[in-house]
């Protein structure tokens, strides 16, 4: 085995939806053809604009859903839906704490719930857990019996995060975490999931519509694009160097200082197409700078010589 905690093969998940009467059934391809590795202390970041397919990746890999196709290993073992040994192995933290959190609950019995259903540690023990837990993520004892409206959205985002790792996971799955803080926040909670990932060696799969807020966290990158990896590889190769025009049009979205490369912009022409009818070929065709005629007949595979791969007939050299 490759050693890898949690490992996608060519993962598939498509949706039949209908759109009205008079119309036939149509498919989406939320998810297409996705493979990669996660290592203990590592971070994959999967990069792409909205409705590219995260959500329904983390929703697989949560063991929300089981995928239409392929197949996903935890610990080297198959997972599927009601294998709960292994479902509490990934845990999942959402951009909106406010939605996940129960408004109801008063921190402590948050924190404490996980370990209600999956343990039989004694009520004793499990607020001796919560209390350690609240003080790795930053939160102060006194906070124990408060309610969570009660809270900052980074503190919110700190009782979700200390939640999600009470029954000490292998894997966190970060779905957006800090996409709805102030950007002086986003750089705390980075820096505690940091933290966290040194101490506790947790594998981090972080989902993320930006390349900047991955930049210090990433150990490896996947940019997707309508339900498919378009690039992957070691974040710093990536970053560096991107090879796949959407790559580099999505880095060079992200807010730079440099005022010469500001004007060297890639500005991404046009819309993103409906998912339920794909451009033919390569499906950024329609608005990539690049594109020719081949690329609207033939859909181009992930290939590269070394690590990092990419799905392009003319990449960036
Ligand atoms: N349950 C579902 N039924 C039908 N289509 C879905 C469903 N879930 C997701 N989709 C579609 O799959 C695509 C990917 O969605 P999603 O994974 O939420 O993307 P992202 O998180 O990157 O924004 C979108 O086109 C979305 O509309
Ligand atoms: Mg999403």
């Amino acid at each position: 085995m490759s050693g890898a905690v949690l490992e996608g093969k060519d993962l598939a998940r498509f949706y039949t939806v209908n759109r009205g009467m008079f119309k036939p059934e149509a498919t989406v391809k939320a998810l297409n053809g996705v493979s990669f590795s996660l290592y203990s202390g590592k971070t994959l970041a999967v990069v792409g604009e909205s409705g590219c397919g995260k959500s329904t990746l983390a929703r697989l890999v949560t063991m929300i859903e089981d995928p239409t196709g392929g197949e996903l290993f935890i610990d080297g073992k198959p997972a599927r839906i009601g294998d709960r040994s292994l479902r509490s192995q990934v845990q999942i933290v959402f951009q909106n704490p406010y939605g996940s959190l129960n408004p109801r609950q008063k921190v402590g019995a948050i924190l404490e719930e996980p370990l209600k259903i999956n343990t039989d540690l004694d009520a004793a023990a499990r607020r001796r857990r919560a209390e350690e837990m609240m003080a790795r993520v930053g939160l102060r004892s006194e906070h124990y019996g408060r309610y969570p409206h009660m809270f900052s959205g980074g503190q919110r985002q700190r009782i979700a995060i200390a939640r999600a790792l009470m029954l000490r996971p292998k894997v966190l799955v970060l779905d957006e975490p800090v996409s709805a803080l102030d950007l002086s926040i986003q750089a705390q909670v980075l820096n505690l999931l940091m933290d966290l990932q040194k101490e506790m060696g947790l594998a981090y799969l972080f989902i993320s519509h930006g390349l900047s807020v991955v930049r210090h966290i990433a150990d490896d990158v996947m940019v997707m694009y309508l339900g498919r990896p378009v690039e992957t590889g070691p974040a710093a190769e990536v970053f560096a160097h991107p090879r796949h025009p959407y790559t580099a049009a999505l880095l060079s979205a992200t807010p730079i200082a440099d005022p010469d490369r500001a004007k060297n912009r890639i500005r991404l022409q046009g819309e993103l197409p409906s998912p339920l009818k794909p451009p033919s070929g390569c499906h950024f065709n329609p608005r990539c700078w690049k594109a020719q005629d081949y690329c609207r007949r033939v859909e181009p595979l992930l290939s590269g010589t070394g690590t990092q791969q990419y799905a392009c007939h003319f990449p960036l050299d």
